[in-house]
């Protein structure tokens, strides 16, 4: 039994799956980490509990572990429920089961989800990207990135929160992160994506921390060489050059405006013409057809006119005698 468990542990460290030990079960709370690939935090417990420390030191387990020539005490703890969760939809519960409540406004969930945490202030310890533990700075409606650069004007760099505050041409702080995984098309297909984080200020000035030179930069428009998305207003960089995200809308052309503006006039145009032409046409046509036959009414009548008149006359001249 235990030493099925040592070799679960071992596995799961070998290969980032997330602790196995359920509700109750002993862990250790040395062994939280942060998957070297994937940056998922892992320990000993399962998706739905944390590892926390014993509190009294007598059923505190302290073993020593050594690593070459370093030894670390491992602190002993017991796998609790969850107290709270950073995600609508927390994984390893089941879909009826109670889900830890999230933190409201003001507060955080840390990765391990211990328990809700206040916003930490500029210079103090954040978990790996996560700029939504740290306070807002006192003027965060400045500097409140519009391209969502930054959590209300904080960013977490190297564990540390920070103000995203530095102007053109400072020196500033950046840190890379590169998250691999497996391909959604091909499955087994390795993809890294790196996501950079500094804080050079982005909200309105719109500047990128350069690596090379160090300090704030003025972040690129379409075309122009990159090498992460973080440098580009489009945010999106492929195959070295800033490309427009996928998913974008088309841009329409000005001249393809006009050019779609003229047509439909033209056509409109077109059709009142055809119609006028071919309505003044039938006009004449029934005009022609409708004096036609007046003439021929009048000839008729006429005629009749004439007729009754040589009748009238003749009748007349027969009195006569
Ligand atoms: C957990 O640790 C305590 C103290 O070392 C021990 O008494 C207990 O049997 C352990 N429980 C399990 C499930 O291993
Ligand atoms: C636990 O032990 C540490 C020293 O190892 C001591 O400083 C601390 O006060 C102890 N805590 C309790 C609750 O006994
Ligand atoms: C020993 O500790 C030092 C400093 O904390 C660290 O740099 C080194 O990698 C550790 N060595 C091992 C084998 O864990
Ligand atoms: C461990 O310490 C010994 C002597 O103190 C040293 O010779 C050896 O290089 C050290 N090993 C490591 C991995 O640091
Ligand atoms: C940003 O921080 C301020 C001050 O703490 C707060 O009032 C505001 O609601 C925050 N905005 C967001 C979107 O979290
Ligand atoms: C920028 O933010 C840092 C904290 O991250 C703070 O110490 C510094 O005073 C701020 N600078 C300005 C110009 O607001
Ligand atoms: C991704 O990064 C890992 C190391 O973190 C490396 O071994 C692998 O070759 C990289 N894959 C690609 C496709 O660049």
């Amino acid at each position: 039994m235990r030493t099925l468990r040592i070799l679960s542990i071992s596995f799961s460290i070998v290969y980032g799956i997330c602790g196995t030990i359920m509700e109750g079960g002993n862990c250790t709370v040395s062994n939280n980490r942060i998957d070297a690939t994937t940056h998922k935090f892992l320990s000993d417990c399962d998706d739905r509990t944390y590892c926390a420390p014993s509190h009294s030191n007598s059923s505190s387990p302290q073993l020593n572990r050594r690593d070459g020539n370093n030894t670390t005490t491992l602190v002993g703890g017991t796998c609790m429920k969850r107290l709270c969760r950073k995600d609508e939809f927390q994984y390893g519960f089941q879909p009826t089961e109670e889900l830890p409540p999230l933190c409201d406004r003001g507060s955080f969930c840390p990765d391990e989800g211990s328990g809700c945490i206040p916003l930490r202030p500029s210079g103090s310890y954040c978990e790996l990207e996560r700029n939504y533990q740290c306070a807002a700075p006192p003027n965060w409606g400045k500097l409140s990135s519009d391209f969502n650069l930054n959590f209300n004007g904080s960013v977490c760099l190297q564990s540390k929160c920070l103000f995203a505050n530095v102007t053109l041409g400072l020196p500033c702080v950046s840190e890379k992160t590169t998250y691999s995984g497996y391909s959604a098309l091909t499955g087994s297909q390795q993809v890294n994506y790196t996501v950079a984080n500094d804080n050079c200020k982005s909200a309105k000035v719109h500047l990128y921390c350069d690596s090379s030179s160090g300090v704030c930069e003025r972040m690129k428009g379409l075309g122009v060489d990159c090498d992460n998305g973080r440098e580009c207003l489009s945010t999106n960089c492929v195959s070295s050059r800033c490309v427009e995200p996928p998913g974008q809308p088309a841009k329409v052309k000005p001249w393809q405006y006009a050019l779609t503006t003229l047509s439909v006039i033209a056509s409109v145009v077109a059709t009142c013409v055809f119609l006028t032409y071919s309505h003044k046409r039938a006009r004449v046509e029934k005009y022609y057809e409708v004096m036609d036959y007046y003439n021929e009414q009048m000839s008729l009548r006429s005629s009749i006119i004439r007729l009754h008149s040589a009748a009238a006359s003749r009748l007349a001249k027969e009195d006569d005698y």
